[in-house]
């Protein structure tokens, strides 16, 4: 099947996301040692790589879902920037749990450090951080990135469960994203 006409390029084909997410599961695993862990997503754009990075996870797992909105600061590739807050929170409490927060990209920082603040006040047993792609030359705040799949370049992608305007999440290779087609 061709690429919509918004795909500007493939960065990462599919065969290559499971590859990794397949090694990122296995490291995982050797940190938690048998123990239980609970993911968190973010929703939406976490999804597709929390439920693919579950599957190939030997520990016994858990998880929960809470969704954020952004707000203020200036926008940029049409996302506001700067303040985060809980739109959606988490079901059930963590206290005491091994948490791995799953992210889809670690952008500027701003919202996986809010989430790690938030997440830490409720008083985990442990708490990591898990991002499909990072973004490290446009990070503004920073946050320890504990087990990750993939740096990108500065070019606005999509796939994996990242959208454009709310679409391409189901695309199963990550793509950088051609604005002016989208
Ligand atoms: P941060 O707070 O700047 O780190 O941005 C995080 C959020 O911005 C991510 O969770 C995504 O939802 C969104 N985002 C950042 N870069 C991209 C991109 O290249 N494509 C799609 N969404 C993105
Ligand atoms: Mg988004």
């Amino acid at each position: 099947m061709s690429a919509p006409p918004a795909i500007d390029r493939i960065l990462f084909t599919e065969e290559q996301v499971s590859e990794r997410v397949r090694e990122v599961a296995r490291e995982i695993d050797d940190r938690f040692e048998g123990r239980e862990v609970k993911l968190i997503g973010v929703l939406k754009g976490s999804v597709f790589f929390l439920t693919a990075l579950a599957r190939e996870m030997q520990s016994p797992v858990k998880i929960d879902f809470l969704a954020i909105s952004s707000f203020g600061g200036h926008a940029d590739h049409g996302r506001p920037q700067g303040m985060v807050r809980i739109a959606k929170d988490l079901d059930e409490p963590i206290q005491d749990e091994d948490v791995l927060l799953v992210e889809d990209i670690v952008d500027t920082g701003f919202t996986t450090r809010y989430l790690l603040q938030t997440l830490a006040g409720r008083g985990p047993r442990s708490l990591a951080i898990c991002t499909l792609l990072d973004r490290t030359v446009r990070r503004i705040v920073q946050v320890p990135i504990d087990f990750r799949c993939f740096e990108i370049p500065d070019r606005f992608v999509v796939g994996c469960g990242l959208d454009f305007k709310q679409l391409y999440r189901n695309l199963g290779y990550i793509a950088v994203m051609n604005p002016e087609r989208g």
